[in-house]
């Protein structure tokens, strides 16, 4: 039987990033509300050159330089956003095109809000589970700008960013055994996006509610597969570490809380409910098997579909404990809902990878930006419509240029 898993990862955030303080002092709240309150401390702020497209292939090119991966072994391309850039045309289409995938290749976008990554990543393992990849591997990528009103709550929880995983069944980073996927979904309005606005609506509190409820919704569905084709009950202190869905770095502490206090209502012996109940061992597990996850997120902000998977990068980076052999707890969430709680093997060369990529150093060259230029920049994206004739480029990777007769153009 074959085990799918992910072979590289390869994150791209925009150049900029506006630390939170600077956001607080301009919109008079106490910047500890955002530091400590949300937990976090930067976000990523997207400048007009880049959009999901280029994020895209920015991440999937550095997945392919870490992992020595050939692009012409591509088969299968599936893009989760919901940044899309054309009613039709999937982001990609054109991350296909600047990547000069295979035209072999089946490539397609996915969408439900965060959850859409998720998506495509469990349709790529059944991909090659179902021996349809015949030797060819997927590449899965997240890619988002997230965007609320300026002055809004949401503000604070904005982030831009993408994550490119390469899913294969050779030497891989982490291995998805067995299937077992806890499913939630519920038709709620706690966020979304009307198709002529640039911006999020959101209920802020209740989407976190909603979240905390797929979470629990999610895991009991995994306890339930899990019993059935591994025998027993699965519980958190079965994972080394846990990544969540981050759309700041607080939720992963409520998240940890919620799934502790659902297991201690469910705990069916004594030994069980004693050690649930210990908050002690609850902040230590926290710690060691969560926070982790938090360092990268807490430093780019929301990137909505790739969130958890940068969870996922960041865990495999600052973890001190040695996670090899070890099984990680995922679980994704995206608004509207749709939630998943499934688990991964670490594998030898995972931890090794994650030193090699060196994300936080990419977050250092990072320019960091104050209020007055996040606001010029968010302008700057909106006007964004006319073919520039002259083409700043980063030197990262593609831009977006802008659009001729209704066509966007990239270069790079
Ligand atoms: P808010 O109303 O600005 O903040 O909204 P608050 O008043 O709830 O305060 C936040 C926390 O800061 C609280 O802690 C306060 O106590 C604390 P908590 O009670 O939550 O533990 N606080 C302070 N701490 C220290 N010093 C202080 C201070 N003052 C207050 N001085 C909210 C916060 C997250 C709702 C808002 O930012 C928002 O609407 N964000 C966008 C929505 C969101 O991120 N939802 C998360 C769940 S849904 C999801 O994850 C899906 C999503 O990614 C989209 C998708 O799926 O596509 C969003």
């Amino acid at each position: 039987m074959t085990i799918p898993g992910i072979q590289a990862i390869g994150i791209a955030v925009p150049q900029f990033t506006l630390p939170l303080t600077a956001l607080a002092e301009a919109r008079g709240v106490d910047p500890a509300k955002y530091t400590e309150g949300l937990g976090t401390h930067r976000m990523s702020v997207a400048g007009p050159d880049d959009d999901a497209v280029t994020l895209a292939v920015r991440a999937a090119r550095q997945s392919f330089a870490l992992g020595n991966i050939d692009p012409s072994t591509i088969g299968l391309l599936i893009v989760g956003t919901e940044t899309g850039v054309d009613h039709s045309k999937p982001v990609a289409a054109f991350v296909h095109g600047l990547l000069g995938l295979s035209w072999n290749c089946r490539s397609f976008e996915t969408k439900h809000a965060c959850f859409a990554a998720t998506a495509g990543l469990q349709n790529a393992l059944d991909w090659i589970r179902a021996g349809s990849a015949r030797g060819k591997k997927a590449l899965v990528i997240g890619t988002d700008i997230a965007r609320y009103g300026l002055g809004s709550p949401g503000e604070p929880t904005q982030g831009a960013g993408a994550v490119a995983m390469v899913v294969s069944e050779e030497q891989p980073l982490v291995t998805f055994e067995d299937s077992i996927v806890g499913s939630f979904t519920r038709d709620v309005a706690d966020f979304w996006r009307p198709l002529d606005s640039t911006e999020a609506i959101v209920d802020g509190q209740k989407s976190v509610d909603c979240y905390l409820h797929a979470l629990a919704g999610a895991f009991r569905e995994y306890q339930r597969v899990s019993r059935e084709v591994r025998g027993g009950t699965a519980r958190t202190a079965d994972f080394a570490a846990m990544a969540y869905h981050v759309p700041y770095g607080k939720i992963a502490l409520k998240a940890h809380r919620h799934l502790r206090s659902y297991e201690t209502e469910n705990a069916t012996s004594s030994r069980d409910l004693a050690r649930l109940r210990n908050d002690e061992e609850s902040l230590v597990a926290y710690e060691e098997r969560v926070a982790p996850g938090l360092v990268l997120p807490r430093q780019i902000g929301n990137i909505y579909t790739g969130a958890l998977y940068l969870a996922l990068a960041s865990t495999l980076l600052m973890s001190q404990r040695d996670l090899e052999g070890a099984r990680l707890g995922l679980f994704s969430y995206g608004s509207g809902s749709c939630a998943e709680f499934f688990d991964c093997t670490v594998c030898e060369m995972a931890q090794g990878y994650a030193r090699q990529a060196n994300w936080t150093a990419m977050l250092d060259r990072q320019t960091v930006i104050d209020v007055p230029e996040y606001e010029r920049l968010v302008r700057a994206r909106d006007e964004r419509a006319a073919l520039r004739d002259v083409v700043p480029l980063a030197g990262e990777g593609p831009a977006f240029l802008g659009s001729r007769d209704r066509y966007r153009h990239y270069e790079g």
